[in-house]
């Protein structure tokens, strides 16, 4: 898919609910890509560690590769992983329709994130919970995604940090209007309407589902929950 038809549908569908894919169930990956296809998720957010920029290792491109054939979901990996233009290109060649990577590990980001929507790929930037958003302002015309992070990148099943809020505010004040904003980590039932209130449109939802016996009833709930009330 172009990067603009992506763009096009990302846009479309706010709130937009991301399954965050770390806590599925590998071993029947195939099935659960079925189930949450079945549950209307228009996205997957694939979260690739390397174990060296996050104290945790996942999977790589190789992964994402074998699945992009199961289903026609958005693929959004999210790279934390130390040295991300060295990989660019296997999880272009993997299909994935949006790739985020980490300021932090990229403290001049404007030429990945040119190779990014020169691949007709979205182009994403992520923010740590400690980092302030004065330092992706610079770049905020160089990308079409912004990922805040609300919790330390590593593991799911964390608790969301607060402070992202007001971080959301910000992106959401100084970033063109159609910017995608993103939050991820410790989404879920008591914090995704504070988030959308904050202004992101996807919503990274790893324990929220995977955690639920039902990810119809799980998928339901938090994009009624993350819908923004109409202004009248
Ligand atoms: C953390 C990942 C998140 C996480 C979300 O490093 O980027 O996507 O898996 O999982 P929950 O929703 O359980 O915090
Ligand atoms: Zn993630």
């Amino acid at each position: 898919m172009s990067r603009s038809a992506t763009l096009d549908r990302l846009r479309s569908r706010v709130p937009v609910i991301a399954p965050s894919m770390l806590k599925c169930d590998f071993g029947n990956l195939h099935r659960e890509l079925e189930l949450l296809d079945a549950a209307g998720s228009e996205v997957l957010h694939w979260d690739v560690m390397d174990g060296h920029f996050v104290p945790n290792l996942s999977y790589g491109a190789m992964v994402i590769e074998r699945t992009r054939g199961m289903t026609r979901a958005i693929f959004d990996a999210h790279l934390m992983i130390s040295d991300p233009a060295k990989y660019l290109n296997d999880y272009l060649k993997a299909g994935c329709d949006c790739i985020t990577f980490h300021i932090e590990a990229v403290p001049e980001p404007r030429a990945l994130l040119k190779r990014i929507r020169e691949s007709d790929v979205v182009a994403g930037l992520a923010i740590n919970p400690g980092t302030p958003v004065e330092r992706i302002q610079p770049y905020l015309a160089d990308c079409d995604m912004v990922l805040v992070m609300s919790v330390e990148p590593g593991f799911g099943g964390q608790k969301f940090i607060p402070g992202a809020l007001e971080k959301l505010r910000q992106v959401r004040k100084l970033a063109a209007p159609d910017l995608v904003l993103s939050v991820d980590g410790g989404v879920g039932h008591s914090t995704v309407a504070d988030c959308a209130q904050a202004g992101a449109d996807l919503f990274v939802v790893g324990s929220a589902i995977f955690d639920q016996p039902d990810f119809n009833v799980a998928m339901q709930d938090l994009t009624r929950l993350g819908t923004r009330p109409v202004r009248s």
